[in-house]
């Protein structure tokens, strides 16, 4: 499938696919929106708990892990393990394009961007002493997901218009079972359709407001 890469208006870039009229990022801010939903709604939620597991549903140009590695970082306390799933990886001349360590002002960024960059597919890695990295690449329907094991599920796929087999029943009762409890299903998404089906499945929905261009967001609690 063809890929652009294009700038936001925070001035970091994303991937637009033409072929199917959407992008990796809002186009309001690639940058603004990952660190509003993923961040501050998501791993912020944990960042006092000593170990903290994430897996995040379509890894792309690895922005999220990016930020997420910062905080940990930044926060001085406590260690991450990380797992990126991606079915498409980014080519490494895309890759190149996706300056967003060059856009943060946080130095250490770009030894991280490039250590998880140049982290091998399906293998741990250390990325810094307190945060590890595995990227799986697959598609998300293809592989097992152990048990009661994830704090928090980054749900970063395509749009449901755009790629309603990421969006099923049985993908989100797959995603339940592979959170801890109190676990967190966190997406920029804030379909109707989207929140009934996590509903089904056991979640308990919360919405909050979105980043810009955005009214709402979704998290979805694994509680009991
Ligand atoms: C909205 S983009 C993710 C953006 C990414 N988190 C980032 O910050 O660059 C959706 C991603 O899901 C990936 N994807 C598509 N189908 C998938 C599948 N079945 N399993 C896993 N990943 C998939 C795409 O290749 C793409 O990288």
């Amino acid at each position: 499938m063809k890929r652009e890469i294009i700038l936001t208006k925070d001035g970091s870039p994303t991937i637009y696919l033409p072929d199917l009229n959407e992008h990796y990022h809002s186009t309001h801010g690639a940058i603004q929106e990952a660190k509003h939903v993923f961040i501050l709604n998501g791993l912020n939620e944990f960042i006092n708990q000593e170990k903290i597991t994430i897996i995040e549903i379509g890894f792309g140009s690895g922005l999220n892990a990016l930020l997420t590695a910062i905080s940990c970082i930044e926060s001085k306390k406590g260690t991450i393990h990380y797992t990126g799933i991606e079915a498409f990886p980014l080519t490494e001349h895309e890759q190149s394009k996706m300056n967003y360590a060059e856009l943060l002002s946080f130095p250490p960024s770009i030894e991280i961007q490039k250590k998880i960059k140049q982290s091998p597919w399906n293998e741990d890695h250390e990325i810094h002493s307190r945060f590890e990295l595995i990227k799986i690449k697959s598609k998300i329907e293809e592989i097992d997901l152990p048990s009661d094991h994830f704090d928090i599920v980054f749900y970063d796929a395509f749009g449901p218009s755009a790629q309603a087999s990421m969006w099923t029943i049985e993908l989100f009762a797959k995603l339940f079972n592979s959170l801890k409890e109190n676990g967190l299903f966190v997406t920029y998404c804030a379909k109707g359709q989207v929140k009934r089906d996590l509903k089904a499945v056991g979640f308990s929905i919360e919405s909050r407001p979105g980043p810009p261009g955005k009214r709402e967001m979704t998290l979805a609690w694994k509680r009991f």
